[in-house]
């Protein structure tokens, strides 16, 4: 493999660290066992599922005074999009006067480890909890551990550990006062590097000898003149499904563009109509954002992946990847969602519902992205619904969600929108099945009439999650629960 010949810098424990010679798909993970020895963080599965590998990430917050922190995966983030940030393992826990951190001594306490192999992974996601919330309810814990699996402790002592660890509620908190300062001086530049003569140059973290780069930009405008340069580039944003694609299908991208620093990306602008939510945006940002005017959708944001996941995991990437069982998208979808899409310096607004072409395709062109989503809000006399179905009710895959806007007028069902992943090459929607809903009343709704036109709307297929039989008749049932227990008749009762 070629060497890289530049440096990825990070704080760790008020240090800074120059990892020099890094490959640009260098997994966090990898390097802190293999590049510094902290074999603490343990690698289970290698794809984001066990937890196993939970580090914490570090960056200051708006007053450039405190250190905000979110659990991520460390086997699928690849280091270079580590610089300019902290880090966090379950080395940094122990304090300068050799006692533990009020976690691991109530996980003792509590026999919340048997064989231990998890142990570092849950307890740096429940000190990732307790560093913004130092009362915990126990679903606010069950859902922080929700990407953590232990196969032999079983999580009541665990649960109770973290209780016990919180009446020492003042110990709670990292000491990271050091880092605050190192972070200052590491920061990556939010504005463009320009040469003597005014040109940007956008100066890779990582280039190896072939010359393939990691590019981390600063701004839109980069983003975009590097992917009309180099079109053959691979955008990484949260890394959930390139860090698998690295370490389970052994893809080594030739150019990477980071864009999890450029600041505009990370904007939400917040309108009467609609909320447009920048490429960079994670999910569990638009979780929190969404979470009174849609709870559905926020409920399958919940159960999309775990904190580590939605920590990083983008909206914009979600689209783009464009899996059959993607969940946001029958969302997004039903709400009429937009996107922005940017080739240089001109862009373009597009339908999501017009933007794939079948199974992981799209009407990207080459060296054109997703630069932001538009989000519609709804008015009073709208509902929406949605739910999704899958075997597992945390950490699992869709067997189908479904979702669903419309309005009641006159006691018919009007502007119908309903949208399904699982059931298609890609989410869509179902237009067949909207028009037996549109004009009707619920109670004129027939199962018959579902079920035909669900037949008539896809290719019957068996897939590994489900039959096409089972999810037939999810998307059958969905659709009579979305419509027969309306919001509006819910809060009359
Ligand atoms: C453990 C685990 C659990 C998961 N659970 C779920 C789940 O419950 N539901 C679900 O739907 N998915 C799930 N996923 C899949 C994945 O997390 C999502 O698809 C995620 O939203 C991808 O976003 P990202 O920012 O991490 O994308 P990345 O991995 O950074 O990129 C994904 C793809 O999108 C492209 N891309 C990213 N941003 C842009 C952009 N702005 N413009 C153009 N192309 C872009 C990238 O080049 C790449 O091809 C899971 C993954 C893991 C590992
Ligand atoms: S090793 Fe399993 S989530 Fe990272
Ligand atoms: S203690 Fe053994 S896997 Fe959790």
């Amino acid at each position: 493999m070629t060497q890289a010949t530049n440096t990825v810098r990070f704080v760790l424990d008020g240090r800074i660290i120059e990892a020099k010679g890094v490959r640009r798909t260098t997994t966090v993970l990898d390097y802190l066992r293999e590049g510094m020895h902290r074999t603490g963080t343990k690698e289970g599965c290698a794809e984001g599922d066990c937890g196993a590998c939970v580090v914490m990430v570090g960056e200051l917050d708006a007053s450039n005074k405190k250190i905000e922190y979110k659990p991520i995966n460390s086997c699928i983030h690849l280091l270079p999009s580590l610089d300019g940030k902290s880090i966090k393992t379950v080395e940094s826990l122990k304090k300068s006067d050799d006692t533990l951190h009020p976690m691991q001594q109530a996980m003792i306490e509590c026999n919340g480890s048997q064989c231990g192999f998890c142990t570092p992974g849950i307890v740096m996601s429940l000190v990732n909890l307790v560093q913004l919330n130092t009362k915990p309810s126990r679903q606010e814990i069950s859902d922080a551990l929700s990407g953590n699996l232990c196969r032999c402790t079983g999580y009541q002592p665990i649960i109770e550990a973290t209780h016990k660890a919180c009446q020492n509620r003042h110990a709670l908190k990292l000491d990271d006062s050091q880092d605050v300062q190192l972070l200052e001086q590491i920061k990556r530049p939010t504005t463009p590097t320009l040469s003597l003569h005014g040109e940007t140059i956008l100066q890779p973290v990582v280039r190896t000898r072939k010359g393939n780069e990691f590019v981390s930009p600063a701004t839109i405008g980069e983003v975009a003149d590097y992917l009309v340069q180099f079109p053959q580039s691979t955008i990484l944003a949260g890394s959930t499904e390139i860090g698998l694609q690295v370490n389970k299908k052994f893809t080594r991208p030739e150019h990477i563009v980071f864009i999890g620093n450029v600041q505009e990306l990370q904007q939400v602008t917040d309108t009467e109509q609609a909320w447009r939510i920048g490429a960079a945006v994670s999910l569990e940002r638009v979780m929190n954002l969404i979470q009174n005017m849609y709870p559905d959708f926020a409920q399958v944001l919940r159960r999309f992946g775990s904190p580590p996941i939605r920590s990083t995991a983008t909206l914009a990437g979600n689209i783009a990847n464009g899996s059959p069982i993607g969940d946001s998208m029958p969302c997004l979808m039903a709400l009429g969602a937009k996107l922005i899409l940017r080739k240089g310096s001109k862009t373009r607004e597009v339908l999501l519902d017009q933007f794939y072409t079948g199974q992981k395709q799209n009407i990207l062109q080459k060296g054109e992205f997703i630069e932001s989503v538009i989000l519609p809000k709804i008015s009073k006399d709208q509902i929406f619904k949605a739910h999704k179905i899958s075997k597992r009710f945390e950490q699992d895959i869709s067997a189908t969600c479904a979702a669903i806007l419309y309005e009641i007028k006159n006691g018919q069902l009007k502007n119908v929108r309903l949208a399904y992943n699982g059931l298609a090459p890609s989410p869509c929607r179902a237009p067949k099945i909207e028009a037996v809903l549109e004009g009707r009343s619920s109670s004129q709704v027939t199962e018959k009439d579902l079920d035909a036109a669900i037949a008539s709307s896809f290719v019957a297929r068996d897939g590994l999650r489900a039959t096409w039989t089972y999810r037939a008749l999810v998307a059958r049932n969905l659709i009579l629960q979305f419509i027969q227990t309306p919001q509006h008749e819910e809060a009359s009762l």
